[in-house]
């Protein structure tokens, strides 16, 4: 097999300071701790750590070289020399991109980014070589370092992108150049940062920038800014928009999600063709997530019926929804592990799912509630704003952490009140101690509201893993 770089590949496109020593690269990185035998190491500077203090490690490590913008003390193995590895690492991602002959997506949204690109990359995948973004890769180091690994025999590649702040999204929009781009919904997740649900939507549509010919763009028909997004869609000059939701106008159409506690049997109409298809990840949220990325493939020009087939496989990962089976006591509690995110829009996708979820006999609905951050000055409120759907899902024990979750204590039904600690290491053991056995517990928050550790607890609580 064809090497993912060469060093004169990687020459051509970075343009270093000095020859280069030859060697063939597999891969592409960036993190001193992930990084493997065969890959191109950058080190780029950080906020704290600074790459090159990694590069002699790599390399020992058997990086096959390195990208460096100075010298580095008892680096065994090719150097580049340039002048800015941050700007290399952006080089040899167009480079990358430049190359390929892939049919490529982009994804981007306020929620549901990582759950629709993952979602495509089993869809695609199970068609062609297919190459996808890792993790949440999504911000201006993520996006060339996937695009960079790129494998130049790739049918397919689906990145995902992603903003804090106003003016992100255009740049990394402009070197995937994708085909198809989707927008999975504008919702205030950042909020405190952006303004506005406007802004948001505006910032979203950047996504359309810079597209290859004949783009093509998916857009959420039920969301309250879809004309907005229209509105730029068409000004970026996309050859096609195709709507998806729960709309009769949606021409790629959820008919209906009939949820079960590990995942929903969907029926949809993608452009006329009635289909259905089991989703392996529970929730209506997800069922939208995947007739977006149904649509993807549409536009993609994969096969439809063989890529909803693939979604039987599809879960939901760690800390997104991840459910586990744990021995408790005399019996079992069910866990339901959303800690890695959190904001007006998820919160009431995951208490749906509580809702539909029915404990074991002799057991109850408890939920674990941590802020959800970056909402600006309207994040009580946002907070709040949980309650009913708080009581809808049916909770008989909620606790919370975290200063904006006071204004949802506030609301709470006495009986329903757990307690309310200043954050997620106070609670955890409150929470550990509550449960019993039959138990379904559900557990969310921001990354920041490090509701992890609420899961750390219930799980050092358990006797282990119980299986399904
Ligand atoms: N369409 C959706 N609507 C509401 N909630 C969703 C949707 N899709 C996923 N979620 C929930 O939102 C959380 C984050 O999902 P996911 O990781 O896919 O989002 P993301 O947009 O990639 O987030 P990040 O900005 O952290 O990369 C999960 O807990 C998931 O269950
Ligand atoms: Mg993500």
């Amino acid at each position: 097999m064809t090497a993912l770089w060469t060093s004169d590949e990687v020459s051509r496109a970075l343009s270093p300071v000095a020859a280069v020593a030859s060697f063939e690269a597999n891969g592409v990185t960036f993190d001193s701790r992930a990084v493997g035998k065969g890959d191109l190491f950058f080190a780029l500077g950080g906020e704290t750590t600074d790459g090159h203090a990694f590069v002699a490690d790599a390399l020992a490590r058997g990086a096959a070289a390195a990208v460096v913008s100075r010298d580095v003390a008892g680096a065994q193995g090719p150097l580049i020399r340039v002048p800015d590895t941050m700007k290399a690492l952006v080089d040899l991602g167009r480079a990358g991109r430049r190359r390929s002959k892939a049919r490529i997506a982009s994804v981007t949204g306020s929620v549901g980014k990582t759950s629709t690109k993952d979602a495509l990359r089993a869809m695609l995948s199970a068609q062609a070589p297919t190459s996808a973004s890792v993790a949440s890769y999504n911000n201006h180091v993520g996006v060339p370092v996937s695009l960079a690994r790129l494998p130049r025999e790739a049918r397919y590649g689906v990145f995902e992108i992603g903003m804090n702040h106003p003016g992100e999204i255009e740049p990394l929009a402009r070197q995937v150049e994708a085909h198809v781009g989707v927008i999975t919904n504008v919702e205030p997740a950042h909020i405190g940062h952006m303004g506005s649900e406007e802004a948001i939507a505006d910032e979203k549509a950047c996504l359309f920038a810079g597209m290859a010919d004949r783009a093509v763009a998916v857009l959420n028909r039920d969301n309250r800014h879809y004309e907005r997004l229209l509105g730029h869609a068409r000004r970026f000059g996309v050859a096609r928009v195709v709507g998806f939701g729960r709309s009769e106008a949606a021409e790629v159409r959820l008919l209906s999600c009939n949820l079960q506690d590990s995942g929903s049997d969907v029926v949809a109409l993608i452009h006329g063709r009635r289909i259905e298809y089991r989703l392996g990840a529970a929730g209506s949220h997800w069922a939208l997530n995947s007739i977006a990325a149904l649509a993807v493939v549409e536009a993609l020009g994969a096969d439809v019926a063989a890529a909803a087939a693939a979604l039987a496989n599809v879960k939901a990962s760690p800390g997104r929804g991840a459910r586990r089976m744990l021995k408790f006591g005399a019996g079992t509690i069910e866990l339901l592990d959303e800690s890695y995110n959190a904001n007006p829009a998820s919160m009431p996708a995951m208490l749906a799912v509580l809702a539909h979820t029915v404990p074991a006999p002799g057991g109850r609905r408890v939920l674990a509630l941590g802020d959800m951050r970056e909402l600006g000055e309207g994040a009580d409120a946002y907070h709040a704003g949980l309650a009913d759907a708080v009581a809808a899902s049916g909770a008989a024990q909620v606790f919370l952490c975290g200063p904006h979750m006071q204004a949802l204590w506030r609301r709470l039904a006495p009986a329903q009140r757990g307690v309310h600690r200043p954050d997620s290491t106070s609670l955890a053991g409150d929470v550990a101690t509550a449960l019993r056995a039959g138990d379904v517990v559900a557990v969310k928050g921001s990354l920041g509201s490090k509701m992890k550790i609420v899961v750390d607890a219930i799980v050092a609580a358990s006797d282990g893993e119980a299986g399904r």
